[in-house]
């Protein structure tokens, strides 16, 4: 059976120790020879700058090659069935890292092909972006269960992942979504019930108070375009700018998945102070990665 990487519960009891892992890589700019020989395929649906670039240049420090495929170019988008595809990729390549809507495409993936498939962002989870943040927060205070972070925005992929992470990693998260957009809701209660500390506010200004980090994302994910204005008014009052910032404990940082609309989630002023951490969140999306390819093919 080979080892899938989904969401963050699946990295069972090997999760803290994946985390000091990716730190090593980084600090140590490893490269190995682990992926010699193999040949990964990148399938995205949808587009994207960071996940497959880091995913690319993570590849080749592991001494292997990737292929990167879309529907335009290929057969998925003729649809041809997502089964037929997992068996036949399963023939040539040694993993696929997918990004698409529903996870439910993950689990046709999986069910037909027989490599490791990575979840590289569906419409319910961003866990390979979620871990790079828990690293980006780690080498900062390795305790992560001293943190209280906040989630101000959208209930989408990027809250439900970190949903995942508390529940795995400890720390305190307080969501603050607008009615209508909260996040996965069975989730949530299931996190809690297995002891997460997850709140869940209508108001910015009370998930902020005291928060060690304030994060958000687009109000509109890929594939919600259409919905931009409707959203721009639901999600008013909802923009993390100096007010909201001045809220949070001293020496706060703030964090973003990128792409980031400045004046909408949030304001330029905050995503350009030094109080922002993006860029660190950007460049640890390549080590966690590494990090997660070697527990992917160390099963
Ligand atoms: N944060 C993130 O996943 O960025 P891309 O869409 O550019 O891959
Ligand atoms: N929530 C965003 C994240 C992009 C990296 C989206 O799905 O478009």
């Amino acid at each position: 059976m080979p080892r899938h990487f989904i969401r963050i519960p699946d990295l069972g009891a090997d999760a803290a120790a994946l985390v000091r892992r990716a730190k090593e890589m980084k600090d140590s700019r490893h490269r190995s020879d682990l992926l010699a020989g193999k040949v990964l395929v990148l399938i995205f649906e949808k587009s994207s700058t960071r996940t497959r670039l880091s995913f690319e240049v993570g590849i080749r420090r592991l001494g292997g090659q990737c292929i990167f495929m879309t529907p335009a170019e290929s057969q998925l988008g003729r649809s041809e069935p997502l089964k037929d595809t997992a068996r036949v990729i399963s023939r040539y390549n040694d993993a696929m890292i997918v990004r698409t809507y529903g996870q439910e495409k993950l689990e046709q993936l999986m069910q037909y092909g027989s490599v490791p498939v990575i979840n590289a962002l569906t419409d319910q989870g961003h866990p390979c972006q979620v871990m790079s943040d828990v690293l980006t927060m780690y080498e900062r205070e390795p305790d992560l269960s001293a943190l209280k972070v906040a989630w101000i925005g959208d209930g989408n992929n990027m809250a439900n992942s970190f949903i995942e992470a508390a529940m795995v990693y400890g720390f305190s998260l307080s969501l603050a979504c607008p009615e209508g957009y909260d996040p996965d809701m069975d989730l949530l209660t299931k996190a809690r019930k297995g002891g997460a500390r997850v709140a869940l506010t209508r108001d910015p200004a009370e998930a902020a108070l005291k928060a060690d980090y304030i994060n958000t994302d687009v109000w509109a994910s890929m594939g919600q375009e259409a919905e931009q204005k409707k959203r721009e008014k639901a999600f008013a009052g909802f923009c993390v700018d100096a007010r909201l910032m001045s809220l949070a404990a001293p020496g706060a940082r703030f964090m973003h998945c990128l792409p980031a609309h400045r004046g909408e989630e949030v304001s330029e002023e905050v995503f350009e102070s030094p109080a922002s951490i993006v860029f660190d969140q950007a460049e640890n999306r390549l080590h966690m990665q590494m990090a997660i390819m070697e527990w992917v093919f160390s099963a």
